[in-house]
């Protein structure tokens, strides 16, 4: 049975844009997304991940048909039950040549999140998965190219922006797509993560030029939400506040800031680019609003109906950059999209899903925090 899921989804963006005065303006619908999307063959790879599953749910929504390929190394299939009989579902890693080719063969449209990927304990601990991800990268845009593949939307990462630029917790800095390596900004991002994705970015945009294929490079900015693990800030925060650890342990001095983007948003950037952009281009997918590490844990608080005695900083585990929020001047001019759910709202969605989860428990936290 297809389109069963989350119809009101959809209704939901629709009055909320509207009530935020998008409406008569160029913001494109979120339901006509259907007019793109209905009936078109679409693959995304990283499916069953947390970011990828909702996309799934939302282009399943808008009528594509869609096929998920991916290695359940850090996805599960669960994160696609909602839709699990409305989709194809190919088990295997794209890294393989022949893998890759049967995964894309048959469609107009991909969305490629597959990566070795995880929040800053994993990516600063695993340097050579991350390198890995140049060769996923190549074996995914080489199968498209081959098949005919009119667009493919990449999941980037804020992580291509230069480090020098997010160094100070007092900024309130903006990130440009034009701060970027090859758009003409300084080539020094986030980590062995960060130059991968820039390499990705730069191999798409070679299939672009060589073979004509469209590619969309989207730097998505903290994602947060349903589905996420315990390696990201938002989900490792609730699951200590959930475990009532006190003293609270909160990395470094909770000072620097992020702009946490709740999934749902994300998700909707993504199938707008993947409908509306043609060509190369880079695009940020985040939110223009600086949090400190500190203000979320207090929303959490808020939210778990708990508050700790005392934080506990531990100021030797990694916090990456100091300062990190996107500008969406392109994004606007050219989507018509911003982010549009509130720190507080996501927030309070996120821990509602993870209080019903039965493995919130102190004793696994450790190893959850550094691994997938
Ligand atoms: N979560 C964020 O805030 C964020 C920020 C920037 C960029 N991204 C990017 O967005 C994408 C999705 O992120 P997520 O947070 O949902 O991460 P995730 O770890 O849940 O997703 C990665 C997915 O790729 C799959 N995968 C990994 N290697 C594979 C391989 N060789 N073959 C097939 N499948 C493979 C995993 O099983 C998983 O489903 C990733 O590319 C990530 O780098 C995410």
């Amino acid at each position: 049975m297809r389109q069963a899921v989350p119809r009101e989804w959809v209704a939901e963006y629709d009055e909320r844009l509207s009530a935020a005065g998008h409406e008569g303006s160029a913001m494109p619908r979120l339901a006509s997304l259907r007019d793109y999307y209905s009936g078109r063959a679409v693959l995304v790879t990283g499916g069953a991940s947390f970011i990828g599953s909702h996309l799934v749910e939302l282009l399943v929504a808008a009528g594509a048909v869609v096929r998920v390929a991916d290695d359940l190394s850090s996805g599960r299939l669960d994160h696609l039950d909602a839709v699990r009989t409305s989709i194809a579902f190919d088990r295997g890693d794209l890294r393989d040549p022949t893998f890759a080719r049967a995964s894309v063969a048959g469609s107009r449209v991909v969305f490629h999140l597959a990566a070795a990927h995880g929040g800053r304990g994993y990516i600063d601990t695993h340097p050579v998965e991350c390198l890995n991800n140049i060769s996923l990268d190549h074996a995914v845009f080489s199968a498209a190219a081959q098949a005919g593949v009119q667009k493919v939307v990449f999941a980037s990462s804020a992580c291509v922006y230069p480090t020098q630029l997010q160094a100070s917790d007092q900024d309130r800095q903006l990130l440009r797509e034009t701060d970027a390596g090859f758009e003409g900004g300084e080539t020094s991002p986030d980590g062995e993560y960060g130059w991968a994705k820039l390499t990705g970015e730069l191999q798409l945009r070679a299939f672009h030029r060589q073979h004509g294929m469209s590619g969309v490079a989207c730097r998505i900015f903290t994602s947060y939400g349903e589905r996420e693990n315990e390696t990201h800030a938002v989900i490792a925060l609730i699951a200590k506040a959930v475990a009532r650890l006190d003293p609270f342990p909160i990395w470094g001095n909770g000072l620097q800031t992020r702009n946490f983007t709740y999934v749902h948003d994300t998700a909707v950037g993504l199938a707008l680019a993947g409908a509306y952009l043609n060509g190369f281009t880079t695009l940020n997918v985040g939110s223009p609003r600086h949090h400190t590490i500190l203000e979320l844990a207090d929303e959490i608080f808020e939210h778990v109906g708990w508050r700790p005695q005392r934080i506990g900083h531990e100021l030797d585990r990694p916090v990456g950059v100091r300062s990190r929020a996107a500008d969406v001047t392109r994004s606007e001019a050219q989507l018509g999209w911003s982010p549009i759910v509130s720190l507080r709202d996501g927030v309070e969605r996120t821990v509602q899903w993870y209080a019903k989860r039965a493995t919130a428990r102190a004793g696994d936290l450790t190893r959850a925090l550094m691994e997938r």
